[in-house]
């Protein structure tokens, strides 16, 4: 899968708000026939490819060196569009779509047979979003096909918030990158599966749990996404995703608490030699400032920040740029805490997990 010839990547700069139709035109010619296109979305940026081209859609898995039995996410322009890619529309389905598209919630559905399987991994149903973003909706709406799309990073790594992360990880694995700028939200859409009864979110996203239940309140959230499931595995069991090269730890602590622990560690690490990055809310990094500063002195701790700690949606659109910062940085190990864990900062949190691991130290 690694043996993917190079293609030359043309980085395509548009207006974020109103791009380019001539630069919109031609990433959508080359999608249409069955190239690669890296585009922005409102949560994070995407790796395209015609849907319904079994041919186009390996291309994804090949670029990513993504493994084929993670299902991919089928992007249209219009919810209208729901019965080309879907063999039926739940009743459910039906209502999040009206309340919610286009925005960044996917909602799991049958899958027409139209869906070459390699883009469910022969699952029986198909996710499918309609994004918000201007460039998104009218590349879409220019392709005229759906658009298999995951997000445009390598497989494990961060999500790609900015084309800068995208070209990373995938210069010369992609035929365009249209560039839109920053995505707004971050974080991934939100998954619903829709073809159980309660419907049921598989992942926490950009549209908060609480939002989802104030349209649908029976609906159910399984346990992966609450953390719950993962409590009883060691760290290292939970599949690698999101992750930096660092090896990171989440302490879920109350505040002072979380601050002494951080300080603590980062003392600890240092000492031995190691580089530290800290990444945390603002009233933690404030606390701790004298600990960072002593420890900086030497050269050893870098900072990131996720804002204010009770703004979910600040830490959301900060958290995977901050984790690849902190990389590029050159950090050994990384301490973390979160922000609180109310509307998207569940969303947060899962990341956070993911990107250590399960390395989540209880209060
Ligand atoms: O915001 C997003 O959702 C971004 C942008 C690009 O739209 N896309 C994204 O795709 O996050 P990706 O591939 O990184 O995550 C897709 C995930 C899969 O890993 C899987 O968990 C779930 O969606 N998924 C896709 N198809 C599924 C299916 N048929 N059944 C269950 N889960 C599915
Ligand atoms: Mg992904």
């Amino acid at each position: 899968m690694t043996a993917m010839p190079p293609r030359r990547t043309l980085h395509l700069v548009v207006d974020a708000a109103t791009p380019d139709p001539a630069a919109i035109a031609r990433a959508a010619r080359v999608l249409a026939g069955g190239g690669l296109v890296v585009f922005p979305t409102e949560t994070v940026y995407g790796l395209g490819a015609h849907a319904l081209d079994a041919a186009a859609v390996a291309g994804i898995f090949a670029a990513k060196e993504r493994p084929a039995t993670d299902p991919l996410i089928v992007h249209l322009a219009a919810a209208a569009d729901l019965p080309r890619v879907a063999a039926a529309i739940p009743a459910t389905a039906a209502t999040l779509a009206a309340a919610f598209w286009p925005g960044p919630l996917t909602l799991i559905v049958p899958r027409h047979p139209d869906v070459p399987l390699i883009v469910t991994a022969g699952l029986p149903n198909v996710a499918v979003r309609v994004p918000a973003h201007p460039v998104a909706r009218a590349l879409l709406a220019a392709a005229g096909v759906p658009v298999a799309a995951p997000s445009a990073n390598r497989f494990s790594r961060p999500s790609p918030t900015t084309a800068a992360h995208v070209l990373t990880d995938l210069e010369s694995r992609v035929d365009v990158v249209l560039d839109g700028g920053p995505a707004d939200i971050g974080v991934e859409s939100t998954i619903v599966d829709c073809t159980v009864t309660p419907p049921l979110v598989r992942r926490a996203g950009g549209v908060p749990i609480e939002a989802l239940r104030a349209i649908v309140p029976s609906m159910a959230v399984a346990d992966h996404v609450t953390g719950v499931e993962h409590a009883q595995l060691a760290p290292g069991q939970l599949l690698r995703h999101y992750a930096p090269n660092a090896r990171m730890t989440v302490y879920d602590a109350t505040p002072a608490d979380g601050v002494a622990r951080v300080g603590r560690e980062v003392r600890q690490a240092t000492a031995r030699g190691l580089r530290v990055g800290v990444l945390a809310p603002d009233d933690a990094l404030t606390a701790l400032a004298p600990e960072i500063a002593a420890a900086a002195s030497a050269g050893r701790v870098t900072v990131a920040t996720l804002g204010a700690r009770d703004d979910g949606a600040a830490a959301a659109r900060v958290l995977f740029a901050a984790l690849r910062a902190l990389d590029a940085a050159g950090v050994d190990v990384i301490v973390a805490l979160g922000p609180t864990r109310d509307g998207l900062g569940a969303a947060v949190w899962d990341r956070l997990r993911r990107a250590a691991e399960g390395r989540i130290v209880p209060a």
